[in-house]
């Protein structure tokens, strides 16, 4: 059984879904996306998708930054990738990834007259980072997009470029994952992820002005520290410093799923090891996507 795209209107063998070199996305980065998981529950034989219709709905609002729009509604991209996941017979944890795009040919930068398209493709996935233990991550040298740039607030395939210049270093220097500083250097996000930090029991999070994503995790992990845990959480700037004392750390994202970090810029957060606050919003977070929590289906749109 191969693997389906939906390209082109119409669903084709994913080898099938190629783009012209010509395309204005190739050429110019002019495209959003999204990244969304299914996660299998063995015991229901049971694929959910987590959060489908924000995460197209996220897609909608970034298209709308580039004055792109979907020959698909919402609604419609919601079907096709229930559809698409369908016809993949994907019984495994995957990830999937839709693309709102210039696909135009025509060589030039302009290209508010170009047509848009949409194209979705999913792949069997495991984990991005390493969620088990704690990851030791550094502040980048290289600062963050700010809104009147790439805006980060939509998702955009070009803005990635810088995202995997800060990555690689922070690979390339033994390090798990990159925090980027806004220009004017306080704490904004990782390089595919959210970040949270815990001082005195309270939750705190940049907040959406900082040259963030928009998080879908981000928003869960709110909802769930107080929901569940009756935490505080508190969304305002945060220093660089701030990193230094904190007690607990961790980043939350789609692929990132919610990874504890246990070292800053060689400092050990709090005491080095996986913080109590983050361990439990991790187990309710897999809980909540894996099915396991009732009271948070809603969340979930069952493929099969
Ligand atoms: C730059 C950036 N920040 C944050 C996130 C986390 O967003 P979400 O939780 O919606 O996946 C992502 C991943 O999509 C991202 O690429």
């Amino acid at each position: 059984m191969g693997e389906y795209a939906y390209f082109q209107g119409q669903f084709v063998p994913i080898e099938e879904a190629k783009i012209s070199i010509k395309t204005h996305a190739f050429l110019y980065g002019t495209g959003v996306f999204e990244g969304i998981r299914a996660y299998w529950n063995e015991d229901d034989q049971q694929l959910y998708v987590f959060r489908l219709l924000e995460h197209f709905q996220r897609l909608e609002r970034s298209g709308r930054i580039f004055m792109m729009k979907s020959p698909l509604t919402v609604e419609e991209m919601v079907e096709v990738t229930v559809e698409l996941l369908r016809k993949n017979q994907f019984k495994t944890d995957a990830y999937i990834r839709p693309i709102l795009y210039k696909s135009g040919t025509e060589i030039g930068i302009l290209c508010n007259k170009m047509p848009d398209d949409f194209l979705v493709f999913a792949i069997p996935f495991g984990a991005y980072l390493d969620t088990s233990k704690g990851l030791s991550v550094k502040v980048s040298s290289w600062r963050h997009l700010e809104d009147n740039m790439i805006p980060m607030r939509a998702k955009c395939n070009g803005a990635y470029a810088g995202a995997a210049l800060a990555k690689n270093d922070a690979a390339n220097d033994g390090y798990g994952e990159a925090i980027y500083l806004t220009s004017d250097g306080h704490v904004s996000e990782g390089t595919g992820e959210n970040l949270f930090i815990v001082r005195n029991g309270k939750l705190i999070t940049s907040p959406c002005t900082a040259d963030i994503l928009e998080g879908i995790t981000r928003a869960t992990v709110v909802t769930l520290a107080k929901e569940e845990l009756g935490l505080e959480v508190e969304e305002r700037q945060i220093d660089r410093t701030e990193l230094y004392i904190c007690d607990e750390a961790f980043f939350t994202g789609t692929a990132a799923e919610v990874s504890p970090i246990t070292s800053i810029d060689h400092r050990p957060v709090g005491n080095g090891q996986v913080g109590p606050l983050s361990k439990s919003l991790q187990t309710l977070f897999f809980d909540v996507v894996k099915g396991r929590n009732p009271k948070y289906k809603h969340w979930l749109t069952p493929v099969y």
